[in-house]
C-alpha cells in the first residue's frame, strides 16, 4: 500500500488534531529509521497506521480483546492502552496490512515490550517526540535521539512515562516496566 492510500484510510478513522499528530509521527519515524537503519518503508506504514483505532468505543475494543484472546490485563489497565493492540488488530483486518513486523510495531507503540525491535523502537520514539508533542521532558528526549543513540532516547522516554503515570497515581502496564529492565539491562547490545 502507498503513503497517500493509507493516509487516505487513516483520516477517515481519526479527528483532524489526531491526524495531524499522525504526519508529525511519520516525519519523525521515517527521519529515526533513516539515521539509525530501520526499514523506512514499514516505518512510514507502522507510523500512518498506529493510532487507527484511537476513536473506537471502548466496548468494541474490550469486546475484540476478549474475542481475540489479548492479554487480559489489558482490561484492568487504563483503556489508553487498548487502540495500540486492537489497532494492530483492525489494521490488519480492515486495511489488509499483513507485515508482522509493521503490526507489532503498532500493537507495542504505547506500552513497548521486551525485545522490541528497531523498527518497534522508532515508532514508539516517534510517537513521543513527534513536532506537535509538547510536555516537560521531551525536549531532552529529542536531543537524545539526535545524540546519544535509539535505545537511550527510548529508555528515557519509558522513565518519563512511568515517572508522569506514577505522580498521577495512575497504574503502569507490566510490559512498560518490562521495556524499561529490558533496555536498560542490554543497554550496550543494539537492538
Ligand atoms: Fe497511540
Ligand atoms: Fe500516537
Amino acid at each position: 500500500m502507498d503513503r497517500e492510500q493509507a493516509l487516505k484510510i487513516v483520516k477517515e478513522q481519526i479527528t483532524d488534531h489526531r491526524y495531524v499528530h499522525t504526519l508529525g509521527v511519520v516525519e519523525t519515524a521515517v527521519w529515526l529509521a533513516e539515521k539509525y537503519g530501520a526499514d523506512v518503508k514499514k516505518a512510514e506504514l507502522a507510523a500512518i497506521f498506529h493510532d487507527y483505532a484511537k476513536f473506537r468505543p471502548k466496548q468494541e475494543m474490550a469486546k475484540i480483546i476478549k474475542e481475540q484472546q489479548m492479554d487480559p490485563r489489558l482490561l484492568s489497565f487504563h483503556s489508553e492502552l487498548w487502540h495500540a493492540p486492537v489497532g494492530a488488530y483492525l489494521v490488519r483486518k480492515e486495511a489488509g496490512i499483513e507485515d508482522e513486523e509493521v503490526l507489532d510495531a503498532i500493537r507495542f507503540h504505547t506500552s513497548g515490550r521486551t525485545g522490541m525491535t528497531l523498527l518497534e523502537q522508532v515508532v514508539y520514539l516517534a510517537d513521543y517526540i513527534e513536532p506537535g508533542r509538547h510536555f516537560p521532558g521531551v525536549d531532552e528526549v529529542r536531543q537524545m535521539a539526535e545524540e546519544d543513540g535509539l535505545q537511550a532516547a527510548v529508555i528515557q522516554a519509558v522513565k518519563n512515562t512511568i515517572h508522569f503515570l506514577m505522580k498521577k497515581n495512575q497504574p503502569i502496564f507490566p510490559d512498560t516496566f518490562d521495556t524499561y529492565n529490558d533496555l536498560v539491562t542490554n543497554k550496550e547490545e543494539q537492538h
